[in-house]
């Protein structure tokens, strides 16, 4: 079954049917960096984990103190039906059902079958607060 998705996922990207990728809508999400569940971000690489926006979460990653980046974990390989993770050794984006890979800068995929970058959702920082929203920038 899941093959035959493949193949026509494959087939009307090829007819140029599929002109444009899936989104979620959620609302904006506030994160206070001084809140303790986000002790991760305290550092460059640090990244959580956000439950319940974009279609799988999303992966929040601080990239310096201040570039802070949104990925959706939705894998963009099929449907957006698996969720990337961080991998063990914190370097990269991976998700383990196609083994697609994808690097933090910005959502490209390095590895495995995937051809498109993860979707990144617009970040506004303001001192400690992050702002969140489902408009995507990539
Ligand atoms: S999305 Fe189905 S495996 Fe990466």
């Amino acid at each position: 079954m899941k093959k035959i998705r493949h193949t026509l996922i494959i087939l009307f990207c090829f007819l140029g049917i599929v002109t444009s990728y899936a989104q979620a809508a959620f609302p904006t999400i506030t994160v206070n960096l001084n809140y303790p569940q986000y002790q991760r971000l305290k550092l460059d690489g640090g990244y959580v984990y956000i439950e319940g926006a974009g279609m799988k979460g999303i992966i929040l990653y601080r990239a310096s103190e201040n570039v802070y980046l949104a990925y959706e974990r939705a894998c963009p390989y099929d449907s957006y039906e698996s969720a990337v993770q961080v991998d063990g050794s914190t370097l990269f984006m991976v998700d383990q059902t196609c083994k697609s890979t994808f690097n933090f800068s910005d959502g490209q995929p390095t590895g495995g079958p995937a051809q498109r970058p993860l979707i990144q959702y617009r970040i506004e920082l303001s001192e400690t607060t992050l702002k969140i929203s489902d408009e995507v920038v990539n």
